[in-house]
C-alpha cells in the first residue's frame, strides 16, 4: 500500500514531534489524575470536620481542573495518536492490536472521568453533599484507572517480560515495570496536585490561620510523596532487563564504543538529574512550605512545579530512551520492523517489497530511508541528524560501508546495541546511501535533484563517486572496526 508518510527528515525529527506534544500531555495528564485524588479526599475531610472553608477552597480549586482536564488533556491526548500514527504507524497499529480491549477500556474510563468532573464542578451548590462526595469518588478512581490502564501499556514498551514467549495479554499488561511504574506515576500526580493546591493557597493572606492550616494539610500529601517517590524510582530501576541498565550505564561510566558518545551518556545523565530533582524537591517543600509557611510565596510554589516537569521529563526521556534500539523491547524496532524480521530470514532481501506503509513518489532511497532510519534520525539539523552522525565520512563510498556495517552480525556490528539491522538488498542498501549523500550535498554537480525523481521498480543507483573511488581507500568489508573510523575518501 503507498501510504502518504510525513517524512521529517530535517530540523525537527519524528522523536521530538511526539516528544513535545506528550511531555505537555504528560504533565497534563498526572495533574488531571492528581487533582482527581486530591479533591475528594479533602472534600471528606472538610465535611468530617465541617470545614466550610475548604469546601470554598476547593470549588475555586476544581475550576482548573476541569479546565486542564476536559480541555488540554482531551486534545493533547488526541494529539499523541495523531503524531504516534504519523510517525510509527506500524507500531501504533500493534499496540492497538495487541491491547484493544485495554484501549477500549481507557476510552470508556476516560468517559466516566470528564462526565464526572463536569458534574463535580458544576454540582457544589447543586447537589446533597453526599451525592457530590459519591461523584467525586468516581471521578477520583476512574481518573486513577486511566493511568492503570496506560501505564500497562506504556511500561509494555520497556519490559514486555514474559509476553515475548506466551504472548499473553495479561502478561504483557502485568509486567516487570507495571507496579513500581504505576505508584510512580500515582506520587507524581500527587506532588503535581499539592504543588497546585500551594500555589493557590499562597496566594491567601500571609497572615491567616486557614493558609497555614492548608499549607500544613498539603504537606501531609507532599512529604510522604516525595519519600516513597525515591523508593519507588529505585525499585524501578531494579526491574529493568539487564541490557537496559548496561545501556544506562555506559554513559554514566564513560563507555566504549559509538554509544557513550551520544544518546546513552546522556540518557544517564538525564535519569540521574530526574534523581536528584526529586529528592531536591521534596527537601525544598519540608523547608519551605512546612517549616516557614508563612514566607510561602507563588514564586517559590513556581519553581517546585518547574522542578517537578523537569522531573516528569526526565523520566519519560528515560523511559523512551532505554527502549532504544526497540519501541516494543525485544519485539519491534523503533522504525516498526519486528525483531523476528532480521532474526529469522536473511537481511539481504528486498525491504521496500516488504514496507506496509510507503511513501508515494518516491525513490527506493527515501522508502528506506523514512522505513528504517527516520524514527531516530533527520538528515540534517535537530534530533539525532546524520550530518552530524557522519561526521567526515560524507562521501557516497564511506557512508555505504558504514550503514553496510548494519547488515553484519551482532559481533562484527557494534551498532547493534542501539540501532536495528539494516534490512535491504545490495542495490537497496546502495540506494539509500545515495540518497543520504545527495540530501547532505544538495548543491553538488547537479546533483540536487535529490530524491524525488521517482526509480520505480529496479534502484540502479551506484553511488557517484564510485567511479573516480580508488578502491584502495576503502578498507576491506570484512573488517567492520576499521570501516567504522574509515577516511573520508577523496571528493573527485
Ligand atoms: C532505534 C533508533 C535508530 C534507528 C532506527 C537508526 N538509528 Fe542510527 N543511530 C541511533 C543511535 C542511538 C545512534 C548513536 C548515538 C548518537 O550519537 O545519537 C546512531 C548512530 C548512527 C550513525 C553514526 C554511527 C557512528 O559510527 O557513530 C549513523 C551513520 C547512523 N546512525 C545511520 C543510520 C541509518 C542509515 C539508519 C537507517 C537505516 C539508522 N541509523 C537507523 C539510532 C538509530
Amino acid at each position: 500500500m503507498d501510504y502518504p508518510a510525513w517524512i521529517l527528515s530535517k530540523g525537527i525529527g519524528a522523536g521530538w514531534v511526539i516528544g513535545l506534544i506528550a511531555t505537555f500531555h504528560v504533565l497534563v495528564s498526572h495533574f488531571a489524575v492528581g487533582g482527581g485524588i486530591f479533591m475528594p479526599f479533602t472534600e471528606a475531610w472538610a465535611r468530617k470536620n465541617n470545614r466550610e472553608d475548604v469546601i470554598d477552597f476547593l470549588k475555586k480549586f476544581s475550576k482548573f481542573f476541569l479546565i486542564l482536564t476536559n480541555t488540554f488533556g482531551a486534545i493533547t491526548g488526541i494529539g499523541i495518536w495523531f503524531a504516534i500514527g504519523l510517525v510509527s504507524p506500524q507500531a501504533s497499529a500493534s499496540l492497538i492490536r495487541l491491547f484493544t480491549f485495554v484501549w477500549a477500556t481507557e476510552w470508556a474510563v476516560f468517559l466516566v472521568e470528564i462526565i464526572s468532573l463536569i458534574f463535580y464542578y458544576y454540582g457544589w451548590d447543586k447537589m446533597k453533599p453526599h451525592v457530590h462526595q459519591t461523584i467525586g469518588w468516581i471521578y477520583a478512581i476512574t481518573s486513577w484507572l486511566s493511568l492503570f490502564t496506560i501505564n500497562g501499556i506504556l511500561t509494555f514498551m520497556l519490559t514486555p517480560g514474559g509476553w515475548t514467549k506466551s504472548h499473553s495479554l495479561f502478561e504483557g499488561f502485568f509486567n516487570p515495570a507495571f507496579w513500581p511504574a504505576l505508584i510512580i506515576r500515582t506520587l507524581v500526580c500527587i506532588a503535581l496536585a499539592g504543588i497546585y493546591a500551594t500555589f493557590v493557597i499562597s496566594k491567601m493572606d500571609e497572615n491567616s490561620k486557614f493558609r497555614k492550616e492548608l499549607l500544613a494539610y498539603v504537606s501531609t500529601w507532599m512529604i510522604p510523596a516525595y519519600i516513597l517517590l525515591a523508593g519507588a524510582l529505585i525499585w524501578y530501576f531494579t526491574v529493568l532487563p539487564p541490557q537496559v541498565i548496561e545501556n544506562l550505564l555506559s554513559g554514566v561510566a564513560g563507555g566504549v564504543g559509538a554509544a557513550s558518545k551520544g544518546t546513552m551518556a546522556v540518557v544517564s545523565r538525564i535519569s540521574l538529574l530526574g534523581l536528584l530533582v526529586t529528592v531536591t524537591t521534596g527537601l525544598a517543600f519540608f523547608v519551605s512550605a512546612y517549616l516557614n509557611p508563612r514566607e510561602f510565596t507563588s514564586r517559590k510554589s513556581l519553581i517546585l512545579l518547574s522542578s517537578m516537569a523537569i522531573f516528569i521529563f526526565a523520566y519519560e526521556d528515560t523511559r523512551e530512551m532505554l527502549r532504544k534500539p526497540f519501541v516494543i523491547r525485544d519485539y519491534m524496532f523503533s522504525n516498526g520492523v519486528l525483531l523476528e524480521a532480521t532474526t529469522k530470514k536473511p537481511l539481504k532481501r528486498s525491504f521496500v517489497a516488504e514496507m506496509r506503509f510507503k511513501p508515494a513518489d518516491s525513490s527506493v532511497g527515501e522508502k528506506m530511508f523514512v522505513g528504517q532510519c527516520m524514527s531516530c534520525h533527520t538528515m540534517k539539523h535537530g534530533y539525532r541528524s546524520l550530518d552530524k552522525r557522519l561526521g567526515d565520512r560524507k562521501d557516497a563510498e564511506s557512508i555505504y560501508q558504514t550503514i553496510s556495517i548494519m547488515q553484519k552480525p551482532n559481533e562484527e556490528n557494534p551498532y547493534h546495541k542501539f540501532m536495528p539491522p539494516l534490512i535491504g538488498t545490495e542495490d537497496e542498501v546502495r540506494a539509500l546511501s545515495n540518497y543520504i549523500y545527495t540530501s547532505l550535498h544538495p548543491n553538488e554537480d547537479g546533483k540536487n535533484k535529490e530524491s524525488t525523481e521517482s526509480e520505480s521498480a529496479k534502484p540502479e543507483i551506484k553511488p557517484e563517486t564510485n567511479k573516480q573511488d580508488s578502491k584502495s581507500q576503502i578498507i576491506p568489508k570484512k573488517d567492520s572496526k576499521s570501516a567504522v573510523m574509515i577516511l573520508p575518501t577523496e571528493k573527485k
